[in-house]
């Protein structure tokens, strides 16, 4: 609906000045609620139809509409075609069938297709409304635990473009603390952290990665690890996992903001259940709370608590070396 809009808009403006075609498509989107007909072919705008102006949060709906469901439509062809267990190797996603790309991962495709990964990345600066970094573990808190500048205090593994980081570090800042007890680090791929200028990211420092060897980073206080899980299936999850249990220390936390599936899909926010599909498209999924446990403790690790959000299904995730 949005490519749609952006064309009524595009063709009002440009292709077609006397409203020809124009009119044409803003019967639709009026029969349909999105926007209101003022009479003599003069259209308002709605909630509805302000929700797909060119704001940030699209970015993500976006993704959805161009990556995500052209592969979804051609589900049943990519079920006929594959073997039954395919769709738990993230190089034979539908994902990858769907772009002539099997024998690599959604995020190895990306990072060969250089306007598609920036588009990704700026997508996933913009969910904070649904996904929020903020009001579930208390990370000021962690004032209280003391300095200790020999160790990092925070490796955000993964963190894309900082946009976790930097909510984390505003806030324990205004509180009165400082992240600079301890190094803050944003670790990626070479690309993702490339495209982020240095001056977006004061007092973080860059670290290229592969969450599929050995964590580079030992004793860290805090490993945060956001929205990585449920793009995975266990046995890729369960590598990054041991890969930074292996670098922790006892009292190291590790920190997963993930959404957690609630075990009855009725009366509760829908966002976690559509997610899940996109991620079956990618080759990931979403997990249960004894999902979650199963696999923290094949990887070595437990979980402490669930802080969850008080909206939606968005939670932190606790752990420690078990
Ligand atoms: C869904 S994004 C999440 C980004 C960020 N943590 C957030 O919550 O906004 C997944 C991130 O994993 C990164 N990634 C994918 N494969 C990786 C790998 N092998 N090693 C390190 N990072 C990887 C991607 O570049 C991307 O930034």
């Amino acid at each position: 609906m949005k490519k749609f809009w952006v064309l009524s808009r595009r063709a009002g403006i440009g292709l077609n000045a006397d409203g020809r075609i124009s009119v044409r498509l803003m019967r639709i989107l009026t029969s349909t609620g999105i926007l209101k007909a003022l009479g003599n072919n003069v259209f308002a705008h709605t909630a509805l139809s302000l929700a797909y102006l060119d704001t940030p949060e699209v970015e993500f709906w976006d993704l959805c509409v161009d990556e995500i469901a052209p592969v979804a439509y051609k589900m049943p062809e990519y079920v006929a075609t594959h073997q039954s267990d395919s769709i738990f190797n993230p190089k034979q996603s539908p994902f990858s069938w769907g772009n002539n790309a099997e024998g690599t991962t959604f995020y190895e495709f990306l990072l060969s297709h250089p306007d598609r990964l920036k588009r990704f990345n700026v997508a996933m600066t913009t969910q904070e409304a649904a996904l929020p970094v903020l009001g579930m573990f208390p990370f000021t808190s962690l004032l209280e635990t003391g300095g200790d500048s020999s160790r990092a205090f925070i490796v955000d593994v993964a963190g894309g473009r900082g946009q976790s980081l930097l909510q984390i570090k505003k806030e324990i800042e205004a509180a009165g603390g400082a992240m600079g007890k301890g190094r803050v680090i944003l670790q990626d791929r070479k690309a993702v952290l490339d495209a982020v200028p240095d001056e977006q990211l004061p007092g973080v420092e860059k670290m290229v990665i592969d969450f599929f060897t050995p964590q580079p980073v030992k004793n860290a206080q805090i490993y945060y690890l956001r929205r990585i899980m449920h793009n995975w299936q266990d046995n890729e999850a369960r590598k990054i996992l041991k890969n930074i249990a292996d670098a922790m220390a006892p009292d190291s936390r590790l920190l997963i903001g993930e959404m957690v599936v609630p075990d009855i899909p009725e009366g509760v926010d829908k966002t976690v259940y559509w997610m899940d599909l996109c991620m079956l498209i990618i080759g990931g999924k979403e997990r249960s709370e004894k999902e979650f446990s199963d696999l923290l403790d094949s990887a070595g690790l437990k979980l402490i608590k669930i802080w969850r959000s008080k909206v939606g299904s968005q939670t932190v995730i606790e752990c420690r070396l078990k």
